[in-house]
């Protein structure tokens, strides 16, 4: 069983950021399985890079939606996501230098943060957006998986 299920009432009512999210768990997920059973250094950098750039791709596109419907709040939500952003490599920077261990306490961690965020301050963005833009696939955005986005921002 995953660490965490996708429980509907995590999703905020805007198709691809829901999606982003449900992704970000099940790298949360896959984090927590790697952690526990995987002793190789090379696995937890790895699934921490692919953590770190889904985490920056998401932020980025939630970040244009906000914009793009001018949003309230804009600024302390992007704070917000700087600040996990740092948290994020700092982690990696720290487990890379051999400075610091990751625990799966760690990811749990990760985990509220995110459940937390989204319900908290991701469901406000929704009342905001005017229907005709109640989608983003019309940001040509998309995620490539190998840490880059198939676009130029
Ligand atoms: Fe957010
Ligand atoms: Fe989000």
């Amino acid at each position: 069983m995953p660490l965490t299920e996708w429980d509907p009432a995590y999703n905020i009512g805007i198709k691809e950021i829901d999606e982003h999210h449900q992704k970000l768990v099940e790298l949360l997920n896959k984090t927590y399985d790697i952690i526990l059973y995987s002793t190789k250094k090379r696995d937890i950098e790895q699934i921490l890079k692919e953590l770190i750039d889904y985490t920056n791709y998401h932020f980025a596109a939630e970040e244009h939606v906000m914009k793009e419907n001018k949003c309230s709040g804009y600024r302390a939500h992007v704070n917000r996501h700087n600040e996990f952003k740092q948290q994020l490599n700092a982690l990696y920077a720290g487990y890379h230098s051999g400075e610091a261990f990751v625990s799966t306490d760690v990811v749990l961690f990760l985990r509220e943060w995110l459940l937390n965020h989204i319900l908290k301050a991701d469901i406000k963005i929704v009342s905001q957006v005017l229907p005709p833009h109640t989608s983003i696939s019309g940001n040509s955005a998309s995620f490539s998986g190998s840490g880059t986005r198939s676009d130029s921002p």
